[in-house]
């Protein structure tokens, strides 16, 4: 069968592909999980060599071993779906950008694959561990934006214009929290991969106090990210809570707009039980997990606001008042006209 060609009309909807998108998604984010657990259970090293491990395809499924060449073979799950998923796009997909982002899915998960095996043989380098940790964060939001854009309501409708007139515009504001919460991802994973995890070991305060003294480099990578996590919070909250005051009844944002703040508050939390347990594995891991989360979310936010940014303007039906979505040329009912 021949790739279809580009064209301008919508692409019809596909439930199984959509589905599918979503199955890779779904997967990506338990490969997320078996990854944080590498870490967090101090295995990465349990497994001498790549891409075999201990010389074999199936090794002794012992201690650390579990959780090293489980992560691997999650991995080379996740590889192949992600071959299959560009192959479907290349002969199903309409919309070239669709296409080309399936197979950027394809490259980052071969490099991740690569990255993964680097950090083996070269004994966990920071550098390498932490470009690994941010490539699968990178990873996870692909498949997500390609399982959102074959789904009913992105491909089947387009979405009625949002009244979005507040500076900055509701998708910059998304697409600024996105950018802000990749930055502490980031933070994160050098602070995780430095082992800058417990440089302060108190939490809310640190060293009890509001600002610590900055006594070595593991301290301020600690800190940042904590003063980070305001940043992000604040960044995170501002257009949620604008989709929530001045478009509630627009459910494509309202539901991500309340997850959204139910994540950013988990994660904060979280980040404290991290410090407060000693890095115990459950919410050290969880922590990176809802991170993902968070990030997929605010990128979710930031491609539903743009899109509806150029949305349709339905005409009103006669004698309804005008409200979000429909044309401001529509009769408004005001208070004593006829009936
Ligand atoms: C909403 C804001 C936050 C986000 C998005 C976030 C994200 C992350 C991520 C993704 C990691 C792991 C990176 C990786 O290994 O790939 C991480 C590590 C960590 N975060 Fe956060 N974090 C946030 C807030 C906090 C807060 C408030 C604390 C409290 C102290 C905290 C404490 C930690 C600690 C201790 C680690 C290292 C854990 C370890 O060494 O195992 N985080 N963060």
């Amino acid at each position: 069968m021949m790739p279809l060609a580009e064209t301008k009309s919508p692409a019809p909807f596909d439930a199984w592909r959509h589905r599918y998108a979503v199955a890779c998604a779904v997967a990506t984010g338990l490969l997320l999980l078996a990854g944080g657990l590498v870490t967090s259970t101090g295995s990465g090293l349990a497994v001498p060599d790549w891409p075999l491990s201990f010389g074999r395809v199936f090794p002794p499924m012992v201690g650390g071993v579990l959780f090293e060449h489980g992560h691997r073979l999650v991995a080379a799950s996740v590889g192949v779906l992600t071959l299959v998923l560009a192959f479907w796009f290349a002969r199903r997909e309409a919309r070239a950008w669709v296409r080309r982002l399936a197979y950027v899915a394809v490259g980052a998960i071969l490099v991740q694959g690569l990255l993964g095996g680097l950090t083996v043989l070269l004994r966990l380098p920071p550098a390498v561990s932490v470009l690994h940790a941010c490539l699968a964060q990178g990873f996870f939001c692909v498949v997500v934006i390609l399982a959102l854009a074959t789904s009913k309501g992105f491909v089947a409708r387009r979405p009625e214009a949002l009244q979005d007139d507040g500076v900055p515009r509701l998708w910059a504001l998304a697409a600024i929290a996105t950018v802000l919460v990749h930055a502490q991802l980031i933070l994160g994973a050098v602070m995780r991969h430095t082992g800058a995890g417990l440089a302060i070991p108190d939490f809310p305060l640190a060293f009890g106090r509001l600002v610590p003294p900055m006594a070595s480099s593991e301290i301020a990578i600690h800190f940042a990210h904590r003063a980070g996590a305001l940043v992000v919070a604040a960044a995170v909250l501002f257009p949620a809570v604008r989709i929530l005051r001045r478009h509630p009844g627009r459910n494509e944002l309202a539901a991500p707009a309340r997850l959204l703040i139910f994540l950013v508050a988990v994660q904060i939390l979280l980040g404290g039980a991290t410090v407060l347990t000693r890095l115990a594995v459950v919410p050290a891991t969880a922590h990176v997990v809802v991170g993902a989360l968070l990030q997929a979310a605010c990128l979710v936010v930031t491609v539903r606001a743009a899109r509806a940014r150029g949305g349709f303007l339905p005409a009103a039906p006669p004698g309804i008042t005008c409200r979000e979505g429909l044309a401001p040329a529509a009769p408004v009912r005001t208070a004593g006209s006829a009936a």
